[in-house]
């Protein structure tokens, strides 16, 4: 449950302000590699399930929804060389580490600067925790992805709330909220926890939810 929860009943909102201060913590975040990695090991259980869900992505277009410095986008271009990855991200300073053959573009999470059905296939991973009005958000990934085309989130479980210090807009996730938000887009949703490695059980911390338009 995040502070807005605690003190408050009324939905969160993205004011010009807050959406500033957002902007401002992760530009300056872009320079703090140990933290906001440039790179991810290809073989983590976070891109694998990318990969098992999305399927054959050459030809197709990708959206990578708060990408932060491209980190997944590359693992999965590694692997779908004629795939088109769009990085989309609040931060420039992020995006900057973006680059072609990647397709950077700035925008918010909760206004996606695209057409309706842009997308083959769309994913959101450790964004959606940053995006304050979750239900937009929500909608919005949804809207861009083409009927049929798969939308995965990986972000973390609210029942772990506290294990770290977060910034005060941050939210995490219970499995049923967020499956019965994406449910109201798509027409199968399902969530699992999810662990880094193969051979770690997850501890719960990290859930992947998988949708299908
Ligand atoms: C924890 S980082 C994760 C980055 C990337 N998805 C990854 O896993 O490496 C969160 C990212 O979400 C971006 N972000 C936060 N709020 C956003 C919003 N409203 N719209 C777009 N991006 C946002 C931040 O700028 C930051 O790059």
């Amino acid at each position: 449950m995040g502070l807005f929860d605690l003190f408050s009943k009324k939905k969160p909102e993205l004011t010009a302000d807050l959406r500033e201060r957002i902007r401002r913590s992760f530009e300056e975040a872009a320079a703090d590699e140990e933290h906001f990695p440039s790179t991810i090991n290809p073989r983590i259980l976070h891109v694998r399930v990318l990969v098992e869900t999305f399927g054959d992505l050459n030809g197709k277009r990708v959206l990578d929804a708060g990408c932060g410095k491209g980190r997944f986008a590359r693992a999965l271009l590694a692997e779908y060389p004629a795939a088109k990855f769009c990085g989309m991200d609040l931060a420039v300073a992020m995006l900057r580490h973006v680059q072609e053959p990647l397709w950077p573009t700035a925008g918010s999470l909760t206004q996606l600067p695209f057409q309706t059905g842009a997308f083959d296939a769309a994913y959101a991973t450790e964004s959606l925790e940053h995006a304050v009005d979750i239900e937009a958000a929500v909608a919005e990934l949804c809207r861009v992805v083409k009927p049929g085309g798969a939308i995965v989130v990986i972000d973390k479980n609210k029942d772990h709330w506290g294990r770290f210090e977060t910034p005060e807009w941050e939210r995490w996730f219970g499995q049923q909220e967020l499956e019965k938000m994406l449910r109201r887009h798509c027409r199968e949703v399902t969530s699992r926890p999810i662990s880094y490695w193969e051979d770690v059980d997850p501890d719960g911390l990290f859930l992947v939810w998988i949708a299908r338009k």
